[in-house]
């Protein structure tokens, strides 16, 4: 079986290659991804996977790639994600998650009817936003909740998800659609909060909370994310849509202090990272370092999800805690500080001081 994945040099998508890799060892992998800021080939494995560099908006290459590879599964991950861009620079977002969307599949749905490849899956991966903001005693999101984005890059996602699911209902392309909570974990770009902060506090640098810090995300380790699309791909039946996450609700104040109480934990350990990260010890209390700074516009106070429908009826149950999960992180970017240093280059720093500088 060839599988083809969209933004597979992404966080998420290189993730989910190597989760692939290790639970279908005997299936082609096809990685296209158009090595955006946010993609880099040094997330996935050098060997073992075909990668193309290529954007999912050129139609002809899709093709070509579905043709050539006899490709069974397509999961699309290809997106711009970063919701603070979005509000900079939201046409970008459309580019993509829109228009990128409509081109994969229109190339798919032609690929599909002309060569009749059964059985065939289209697997949509997307977000929680979509549903915009829950109030702190409403219940968490379901399938059905109402659609309400609520940030350009929310609403490009919504608009995603009503393409693929339009695609299924008047073309018959067999899909499935996942919307997840937030992910976290290895290879995550540090312009988003976990690993933003993981990489201040190692630098001894400001920790910029936006508002009051307590906004409510549902956190999710990106393994258990990718067994859920697993599941999703292989039980899920077609046309429908699962909601997955991670049982993990917390306010961006208390994963800070998390983090800060783990890294410290790492540091007493290991008298090693003390000369790796001298600025590290010069902070002595990085909790210390928590600078509240200018709300995002438009900010959404609480995502939570209901995953029951995916555990009834995939079978889908994360594995990590948020206490676990983030221990692991921790240890990732201790481990892997030259990944995490070759992705913060000029285009990274131009970034920060856009966002930053005037908060
Ligand atoms: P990411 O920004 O880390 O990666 C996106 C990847 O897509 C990059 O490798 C980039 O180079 C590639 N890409 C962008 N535009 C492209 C184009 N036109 N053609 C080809 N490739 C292109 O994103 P992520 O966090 O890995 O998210 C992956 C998917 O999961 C997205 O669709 C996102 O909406 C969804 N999602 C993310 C989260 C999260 O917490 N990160 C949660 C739920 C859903
Ligand atoms: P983020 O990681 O951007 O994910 P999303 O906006 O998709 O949920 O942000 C997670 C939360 O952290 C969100 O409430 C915004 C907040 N945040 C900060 O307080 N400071 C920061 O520097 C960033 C990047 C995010």
């Amino acid at each position: 079986m060839a599988i083809l994945v969209t933004g597979g040099a992404g966080f998420i998508g290189s993730n989910f290659v190597r989760h692939w890799l290790q639970a279908h060892p005997h299936d082609a992998i096809v990685v296209v991804d158009s090595l955006t800021y946010a993609g880099n080939r040094s997330s996935l494995p050098e060997e073992g996977i075909v990668f193309v560099k290529g954007d999912i908006r050129d139609t002809a290459l899709i093709g070509d790639l579905l043709r050539s590879y006899a490709v069974e599964t397509l999961v699309h991950f290809a997106a711009e994600s970063h919701v603070d861009r979005s509000i900079h620079s939201p046409e970008t977002f459309l580019e993509t998650n829109v228009l990128g969307t409509l081109r994969l599949l229109e190339a798919t749905r032609d690929y599909v009817s002309s060569t009749r490849t059964t059985p065939f899956r289209f697997h949509h991966v997307s977000t929680d936003e979509v549903y915009g903001s829950l109030d702190p005693n409403d219940s968490p999101f379901v399938e059905t909740s109402p659609y309400a984005p609520n940030s350009p890059y929310a609403a490009s996602k919504a608009a995603s998800d009503h393409l693929v699911r339009a695609w299924h209902h008047t073309y018959g392309l067999p899909v499935t659609i996942t919307n997840c909570s937030n992910n976290y974990g290895p290879t995550h770009f540090p312009e988003k909060l976990i690993p933003l902060m993981l990489v201040n506090i190692l630098h001894g640098h400001p920790l910029p909370v936006y508002g009051d810090g307590l906004n409510i995300r549902d956190w999710l380790y990106v393994a258990d994310h990718c067994e859920g699309i697993d599941l999703a791909i292989n039980k899920g039946k077609v046309g429908e849509v699962y909601n997955l996450g991670g049982n993990s609700e917390a306010t961006n104040l208390q994963i800070i202090h998390m983090l800060c109480k783990r890294v410290a934990t790492e540091f007493a350990n290991d008298p090693s990272l003390s000369t790796r990260f001298p600025a590290y010890r010069e902070a002595s209390d990085p909790a210390r370092l928590i600078t509240f700074v200018a709300d995002r516009p438009g900010h959404d106070r609480r995502y939570a999800i209901n995953a029951a429908k995916a555990e009834s009826e995939l079978g889908y149950r994360p594995k990590e805690t948020l206490e676990s999960g983030l221990n692991k992180t921790v240890r990732w970017y201790l481990d892997n500080e030259v990944w995490w240093r070759s992705v913060m280059d000029g285009s990274y720093r131009e970034w920060v001081s856009v966002n930053y500088d005037e908060r």
